[in-house]
């Protein structure tokens, strides 16, 4: 047998090598790492105080008198009739801003297209947008009269909710309310809810197949998308999703979806509308909003590999096989949809074969370190 010692100090010299730069790289993440690793770890032996006790629950209750101006908004546009005398499977609200017609134009004309879904998949899915009052300024340089440019928009399509608040990214908890207050009073009997963001891509065959499943058996207290654990408030007052001390005390959210798309049950819906009339919604979070109002009433959200959260799928047959959301798609919407909707991508991953190269394609595509913008690496083995 031959020792190449030559080979053997080659090795252990890129050995070395590799190890010096991981940790200077390390040293110089070091400063970032430190105050993320440790804020995570502090906040995640906490969450388990959080999500049991309710003490959230009961400095954050207020007079309903109080509570009411949070969800006491004229409604500008509305379609009180939407689902009546249907058996609607999914209301599905998408939180959109005035100015984003052409991201609502692109889901009309693809994953949200109502025709499409009850010719092709057989199912009712009412496709709503969640909006608020447009900024005076813009409304006023862009519009002959007031708001025409939406209420145009609407005669179109009659799919335009908005209330009387100016819509802005500090009143995103108003438009959470807005959509569990409109299923309660105008598709109560709808089988599940969800709510997206404009720049998320629906799977929407994959969705409808997942929730006639769910339905069929019979599922109650889901609460299903992308859970954040533990997450610590951030208390930099540059960041976007500043919370100063005086909004939420506490070093955790309870656990939460993420709010660019999850899906909850009929029960749920109800039960969350329920705690909107008796909690203070300052907190313009929306998605750390809805885990409070959930954690007040006892539930707690599953999570579903599939459902991206921040994080955007990886571009491959084998993953628009199972694919439920994937966050940040605007211009590629057509072409995905058409791709993710191609009946060649269910006969590429049925079969043994089919299988067995899918799990080896999505280990390569989605477990990979640092993978945390996609789906997680267990995702490769369902
Ligand atoms: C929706 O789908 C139907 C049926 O597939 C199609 O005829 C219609 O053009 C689509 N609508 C839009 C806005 O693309
Ligand atoms: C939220 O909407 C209300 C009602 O229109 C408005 O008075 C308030 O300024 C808005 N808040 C933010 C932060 O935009
Ligand atoms: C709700 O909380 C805010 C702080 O986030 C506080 O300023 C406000 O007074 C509270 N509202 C009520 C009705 O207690
Ligand atoms: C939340 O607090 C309110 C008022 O303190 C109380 O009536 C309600 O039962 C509480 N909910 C839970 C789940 O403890």
């Amino acid at each position: 047998m031959f020792v190449n010692f030559r080979r053997i100090r080659k090795c252990q010299l890129v050995q070395l090598m590799t190890t010096c730069l991981v940790l200077s790289v390390l040293m110089v993440c070091w400063e970032q790492l430190d105050a993320n690793v440790f804020g995570h770890v502090k906040s995640y032996s906490y969450r388990y105080l959080v999500n049991r006790l309710d003490y959230i629950n009961k400095s954050l209750t207020i007079p309903r008198e109080q509570a009411r101006s949070f969800s006491d908004f004229r409604y500008l546009l509305d379609h009180s009739g939407k689902c009546a005398g249907e058996d609607v499977l999914l209301l599905l609200f998408v939180k959109t801003s005035p100015e984003n017609i052409d991201r609502r134009n692109a889901i009309r004309s693809t994953w949200g297209n109502e025709t499409y879904i009850r010719s092709a998949l057989g199912a009712t899915v009412k496709v709503v947008f969640a909006l608020g009052r447009p900024k005076e300024a813009e409304e006023e340089a862009g519009q002959p009269a007031r708001g025409t440019g939406l209420v145009r928009e609407d005669r179109l399509h009659g799919d335009l909710i908005q209330r009387d608040f100016l819509d802005s990214f500090h009143n995103l908890t108003l438009k959470l309310i807005l959509q569990f207050h409109w299923m309660h009073t105008r598709c109560a009997h709808a089988r599940f809810l969800m709510t997206a963001d404009d720049d998320v891509f629906v799977h929407m065959p994959n969705l409808v197949g997942y929730l006639r499943g769910a339905s069929r058996r019979g599922v109650t207290d889901l609460w299903v998308g992308r859970v954040h654990r533990g997450a610590p408030p951030i208390r930099s007052r540059d960041s976007k999703y500043y919370v100063p001390f005086e909004m939420y005390q506490w070093l955790s959210y309870p656990d939460y979806t993420a709010g660019a798309g999850y899906v909850v049950s009929r029960d749920v819906a109800d039960k969350i509308y329920q705690a909107t009339l008796t909690l203070n919604a300052s907190l313009y979070i929306d998605d750390v909003f809805m885990g409070i109002c959930a954690n007040a009433v006892g539930v707690s959200p599953q999570e579903h590999v599939y459902f991206s959260g921040e994080g955007k799928a990886p571009y491959h047959t084998c993953i628009y096989d199972q694919m439920m959301t994937s966050h940040g798609h605007v211009e590629d919407i057509h072409d995905l949809w058409e791709a993710a909707t191609n009946p060649q991508v269910k006969q590429k991953a049925s079969g043994l074969m089919g299988r067995l190269y899918c799990t080896a394609v999505k280990m390569s595509l989605l477990c990979k370190p640092y993978n945390f913008n996609t789906y997680p690496c267990k995702a490769a083995f369902l």
